[in-house]
C-alpha cells in the first residue's frame, strides 16, 4: 500500500465549516425552504453522520457540501476555502453505485480517475481495488458483482482520486442487513487507513452510533440541526452495550419527540427499547422512513 504520508497538508485541510446555511429551491414560481440556519463544524479526519427523516434536507446538504448546490445563504468552507463548485478534495457515493454497465470493474475506476492525481496511474487503480477488497474481481462486469461488491467499486472510484472530504449519500441502502454490516465494517477500516474525511447520511441510527464521531439529528422542514451527540464509545462497538443503547433511545427522541416547537416525525412501529442483542441481524429495527 502507498505511503500515504506524502501529503503533510492532508490531515489539516479537510475540515468542512457550515455556517449559517440555508436553501431555498423554486417550486413553481414559490419558495420553499428545505434548510435553514445550518451551522456546523465537521472536524479534520472526523467520521460524521447526518440522520433524520426522508425529504428534511439531508442529500440537500451533502449536495452543498460536494459543490453542486449553492446555499441560498450562509457559506461552507474546507480549510481557508469557500466551497463554489465541485473539486477534487471532495468525492461522493451515491445510494445507488451508478457504475456504467459496459465497463469491468477497473475500468469503471479508471473511468472516475481524475488527470494529474497519480504519478502511476496503473498502480494507483490497483491499490484502491486491493483497498476495498476486490482483487481477483478487476474484470468483471457490474451485472457480475453483488450488490456489496458494486457498492465496493462505487467507494473505490470515490476514493481514487484521493479526496480529502468524502461524502456518503445512503450508500448501504439497499443492502441486505448482513452485508449491510459487513460494509460498515469495511467503510471504518477504510477510513481508519485513508485518513479521510467521512460525512455520511443514514436512516439506520444503529449504524450511525456504530460509525460516527458525531451525529447531527436534522429536524423536519425546513431541515434544522436539532442536536449534535457524541459517541465516545471504543471501536469496534459493540451494538449490545447499554451505553450503545442508552445512544439510541436519545437519538430516538430527538428524532420523534423533539422537546422544541419543531415538527416531529412519525415514528414507525418499532420502539428502541425492544431492540435486543439478538435483533441484531434482522431487518432494521431502528430505521426511520
Ligand atoms: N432540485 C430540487 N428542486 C426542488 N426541490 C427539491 C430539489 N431537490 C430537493 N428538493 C426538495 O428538497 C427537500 C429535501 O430533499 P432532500 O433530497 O435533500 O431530502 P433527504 O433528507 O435527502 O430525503 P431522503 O431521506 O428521502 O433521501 C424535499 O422536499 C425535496 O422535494
Ligand atoms: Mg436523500
Amino acid at each position: 500500500m502507498r505511503n500515504r504520508l506524502d501529503d503533510d497538508n492532508r490531515a489539516d485541510n479537510n475540515g468542512v465549516t457550515i455556517t449559517g446555511c440555508s436553501k431555498s429551491y423554486l417550486v413553481d414560481q414559490r419558495e420553499v425552504p428545505v434548510l435553514r440556519d445550518v451551522t456546523l463544524n465537521i472536524e479534520p479526519g472526523e467520521f460524521f453522520c447526518f440522520v433524520g427523516g426522508s425529504g428534511c434536507g439531508k442529500s440537500t446538504l451533502l449536495k452543498m457540501i460536494v459543490g453542486l448546490e449553492q446555499p441560498t445563504t450562509g457559506t461552507i468552507t474546507m480549510g481557508d476555502r469557500q466551497i463554489s463548485g465541485p473539486g477534487l478534495d471532495r468525492g461522493m457515493v451515491f445510494q445507488d453505485h451508478r457504475l456504467l454497465p459496459w465497463l469491468t470493474v477497473r475500468q469503471n475506476i479508471d473511468f472516475g480517475l481524475r488527470e494529474g492525481v497519480a504519478t502511476n496511474r496503473e498502480q494507483n487503480i490497483d491499490e484502491h481495488i486491493q483497498l476495498v477488497g476486490l482483487c481477483g474481481f478487476e474484470n468483471a462486469y457490474p451485472r457480475q458483482l453483488s450488490g456489496g461488491m458494486a457498492q465496493r467499486v462505487g467507494l473505490a472510484r470515490a476514493l481514487v482520486n484521493r479526496p480529502q472530504v468524502l461524502l456518503l449519500d445512503e450508500p448501504l441502502g439497499a443492502l441486505d442487513a448482513l452485508t449491510r454490516q459487513q460494509m460498515q465494517h469495511e467503510i471504518l477500516r477504510i477510513w481508519k487507513a485513508e485518513k479521510t474525511t467521512m460525512v455520511l447520511v443514514t436512516h439506520d441510527i444503529d449504524e450511525a452510533i456504530f460509525l460516527a464521531d458525531r451525529i447531527a439529528v436534522i429536524g423536519n422542514r425546513p431541515g434544522e440541526v436539532r442536536e449534535v451527540v457524541s459517541v465516545d464509545l471504543p471501536r469496534p462497538r459493540d451494538r449490545g452495550d447499554r451505553r450503545f443503547d442508552a445512544l439510541r433511545k436519545q437519538l430516538w427522541d430527538s428524532i420523534f419527540h423533539p422537546t422544541s416547537t419543531t415538527e416531529s416525525e412519525e415514528p414507525p412501529k418499532s420502539n428502541p427499547s425492544n431492540v435486543s442483542q439478538s435483533d441484531e441481524t434482522s431487518a432494521h429495527p431502528c430505521e426511520i422512513h
